[in-house]
């Protein structure tokens, strides 16, 4: 049987983008196979370096995908600073990986791009450097197989892959080669300017907040002066949320109101209905579990007990093949 595994970067609150990239089609698949779920709380220390920030975002994250249904029979749930294993494989893989595929990292090179002066590097730490290693390291670990994650972590893939290659072929086979698994539709939910829905660009819709603040937030979402019908309708920001968030046979009344050119706030006003009721059953759930972080605690504390015997298993067999054990 496959196993499938995923991470969220607690980097904040979790958004519809976490939602709709990575944790819905992650809950569905925990429904039919062994799955491992984590909360990549080291990754999260790349992107901003706020101590509150980083315990309370673990907090919200490990509640939001309880709340969302995660099947917690067939999951492994953990932090993965509960596995020093982890870090320990993401050296003896750091050691092997070419500088050069590092180089072609898509957020390195954005940081690059966006930064001004002749030492492009001056805004790069090695973490963020390093990401696609560590990330390696989350998912080799485990010999997952199949990677549930939005369409811009494609590359990280492909890197964990190549690295995967790498070892085996200097140590002797023992990663399985994992397989990105990216829903075209769904995997990438613009933020309200159209671009990737971040944190960072400060840009995207809370999975969980009122009711009110969820249609301020839909409000926003761009769209252009010109009448719907009178562009292109179906490119727009808008079309794309309808599209992550009704079945094939409910888009064609999504469709017709683009055809008929119903007015942009008329359409928000569905696609808010419809969000809210996708999000309701599932708020309240949310924020109890929010107001007893013992509780989260304990399911994770369990998780990584699990985690941990299948990773030190594993990491022990990868020291060996490396030539380190007992004399
Ligand atoms: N990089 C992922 C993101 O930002 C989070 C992540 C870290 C991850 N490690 C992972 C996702 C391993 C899948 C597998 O969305």
């Amino acid at each position: 049987m496959s196993s499938v595994l995923t991470g969220i970067t607690t980097n904040g609150s979790p958004h519809l983008g976490n939602y709709v990239g990575a944790m819905r089609p992650a809950i569905e698949l925990s429904k039919k196979s062994k799955s491992f779920i984590f909360l990549a709380d080291y990754h999260s220390l790349i992107k901003q370096q706020d101590p509150k920030l980083t315990h309370q975002s673990t907090l919200s994250i490990a509640a939001a995908w309880i709340a969302c249904g995660l099947d917690l029979k067939n999951t492994i749930f953990y932090r993965q600073s509960s596995i020093p294993q982890i870090m320990e494989l993401n050296w003896i893989l750091t050691s092997i990986t070419p500088k050069g595929l590092m180089n072609r990292a898509h957020a390195y090179k954005a940081m690059q791009d966006a930064t001004s002066g002749k030492d492009k590097d001056k805004n790069v730490q090695m973490g963020l450097f390093n990401y696609p290693i560590l990330m390696s390291s989350d998912i080799l670990l485990f010999n997952a197989d199949l990677i549930p994650v939005g369409s811009d972590q494609k590359q990280h893939i492909e890197m964990t892959r190549d690295i995967a290659n790498k070892f085996n072929l200097t140590y002797g086979n023992f990663f399985n080669l994992p397989e990105p698994m990216i829903d075209e539709t769904t995997s990438f939910l613009p933020g309200l300017d159209g671009l990737k829905m971040s944190k960072s660009y400060l840009n995207y819709i809370d999975l969980f907040s009122n009711e009110k603040k969820l249609q301020k937030q839909i409000n926003q979402i761009k769209t252009d002066s010109l009448e719907p019908g009178e562009k292109k309708p179906k490119d727009s920001t808008l079309y794309k949320y309808f599209n992550c968030f009704v079945s094939d046979k409910e888009i064609e009344k999504i469709d017709s109101y683009f055809n008929e050119g119903m007015g942009w706030g008329d359409l928000k006003k569905e696609l808010f209905i419809i969000i809210n009721n996708e999000l309701a059953p599932v708020r309240d759930k949310y924020f109890d579990l929010m107001n007893n972080p013992t509780k989260v605690e304990k399911l994770l504390v369990h998780g990584e007990s699990k985690a941990q015997k299948i990773a030190s298993k594993n990491l022990e067999k990868i020291r060996t093949l490396v030539g380190i054990r007992s004399l």
